[in-house]
């Protein structure tokens, strides 16, 4: 009734709810994606929901991308936001707890690290890694089984990442007890965190524990490598020991170690939900996970030599696989800011007040058939440019005019219906190396295994929205069998 007396013509539509604080927080937090569906088709592309007694405005299609990812410093704000969330986990001075200055300095730093160079190092790592779990894991002993996919694909990505982007000394004091730290960390990004995050509750005291113990480990490491004066392995660690923030500055250490947990932290999720939803869908379509397996016998030989960095460029399926994965399954289902500065929206009469937060979600173009045509197929060959499925897409990456916010070159434009890893000054600058990492990680599961559903159909099991980060309903079940060496 509230709404209808006080209906402000300047402002986006509000979705009918009968609790004030509540709002629409249940429904939005069962299925966002379908929260957004339903109401754009009600309401139109911008419309305002309360989320935990807050409005919440939510612009979705190319245009809410560019006006919310692409706002400008003075109007919209990230760490506003998740720095209740962030902090605790990474710890002081990093990330969401500095200016945004310095964020993109520090995104600077992490990025001058993961080159190619890089990369061609890193992919005999992660392929090695992967082999090791299979033979060492309890659950792949026999010749053929049923494995809940997520909990083992958690654990490659935390092998895998650590391993590659942090050096082997890291990756050797990673034993269990650190694994089992990295998890209870990990329960500080529940979004209940976001109203509880300062509560002596016991997973938060856990978290803090964990943090320190973790930031410890890494602070040791650095200690030992500024007594030595060098270091055996010229990974991000060390490169960030050795860099100046412009003011002339050298990064502290307690700032390395915290961007160390944060790289890791940053990628764990979104890599390992995507590469869980790889194996369920590549298990829904075995026909597909061998036409991988031929694409890769063919490119690289039947005898399947080591793989390299350069192999992955040679294998356009196994490419296509991640990125029609993201578009279905985009592990960040959301992305908030706070509004600093009344915002007009161009070509509407609305106007968004600093009262309200906003609300990206690059998820409903990705699925939207006027620029994916039969969206909710996932069919990684519509990647492939003669496609009749291919995507409508108005421009190519390539062709985009690009733009450096402090940490590199990137899109300038933020009004693409695919987007899994962001725009403008908050975007991903982890996706190349997620990509090598996801791509390695898919080669190596296809030589060794055959997967199918439990029951052998095509069904894909649904999405658990209950973290910030989506991921596939657990037990995520496949059956396996090994290839005939
Ligand atoms: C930011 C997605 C992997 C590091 C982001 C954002 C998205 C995203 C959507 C933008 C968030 C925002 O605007 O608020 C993904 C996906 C990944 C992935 C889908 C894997 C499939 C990684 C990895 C790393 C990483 C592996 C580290 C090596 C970061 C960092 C930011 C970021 C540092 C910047 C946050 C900011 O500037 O506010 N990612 N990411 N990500 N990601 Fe990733």
């Amino acid at each position: 009734f509230n709404q209808i007396l006080f209906k402000n013509p300047n402002e986006p539509p509000v979705i009918f709810h009968w609790f004030p604080v509540i709002g629409s927080t249940i429904t939005y937090g069962m299925d966002p994606p379908r929260f957004f569906q339903e109401n754009r088709e009600k309401y139109g592309d911008i419309f305002t929901f309360i989320l935990l007694g807050k409005k919440t405005t939510v612009y979705v299609g190319p245009a809410g991308n560019e006006f919310i990812l692409n706002g400008k410093l003075k109007d919209v704000n990230a760490e506003e936001i998740y720095t209740v969330l962030t902090t605790p986990v990474f710890g002081r001075d990093v990330v969401y707890d500095c200016p945004n200055s310095k964020l993109m300095e520090q995104k600077k730093f992490m990025k001058i690290a993961l080159t190619t160079q890089a990369f061609q190092s890193y992919v005999p790592i992660i392929a090695d890694e992967v082999t090791n779990y299979f033979k060492r894991s309890p659950d792949f002993k026999a010749n053929a089984g049923i494995v809940n996919i997520s909990k083992s694909m958690a654990q490659i990505t935390i092998f895998t990442a650590s391993h590659s982007l942090q050096g082997s000394e890291i990756r050797n004091k990673f034993d269990e007890s650190l694994a089992d730290l990295y998890h209870d960390l990990d329960m500080g990004f529940s979004p209940v965190n976001f109203m509880l995050h300062w509560a002596p509750l016991p997973w938060n005291k856990r978290r803090d524990y964990a943090q320190k113990t973790i930031a410890k480990v890494y602070m040791d490491t650095i200690k030992e490598r500024r007594a030595a004066g060098k270091s055996d392995s010229q990974d991000i660690m060390w490169h960030l020991m050795n860099s100046t923030y412009k003011d002339g500055v050298k990064i502290p250490d307690h700032e390395v170690a915290h961007m160390m947990i944060a790289l890791l932290m940053a990628g764990q999720h979104s890599s390992s939900s995507t590469s869980s939803w790889i194996m369920l869908r590549l298990a829904s379509r075995p026909d597909i996970l061998e036409v991988l397996y031929r694409e890769q016998v063919e490119t690289l030989g039947a005898d399947l030599p080591p793989l390299t960095y350069e192999d992955l460029a040679k294998l356009p399926l196994n490419q296509a696989i991640i990125k029609e994965t993201l578009r279905l399954n985009a592990p960040i289902h959301s992305i908030l800011r706070a509004v600093k500065s009344p915002m007009p929206v161009p070509g509407t009469k609305y106007v968004v007040p600093t009262s309200h937060q906003l609300l990206a979600a690059a998820g409903v173009s990705a699925t939207d058939p006027e620029y994916f045509p039969e969206p909710d197929l996932w069919e990684p060959t519509r990647w492939n440019k003669d496609s009749p499925l291919a995507p409508r897409l108005a421009k190519s990456v390539e062709d985009e005019e690009k733009i450096d916010y402090g940490y590199g070159l990137v899109s300038k434009g933020a009004n693409s219906p695919y987007l899994p890893f962001g725009a403008g000054r908050h975007r991903c600058i982890g996706e190349q190396f997620a990509n090598v990492q996801l791509q390695t990680i898919v080669a190596m599961v296809v030589r060794q295994f055959k997967l199918r559903n439990v029951d052998g159909s095509n069904k894909v099991i649904g999405t658990d929205y209950a973290s910030l980060f989506s991921r596939p309903l657990e037990p995520a079940n496949i059956h396996w069998e090994k290839r005939e060496q």
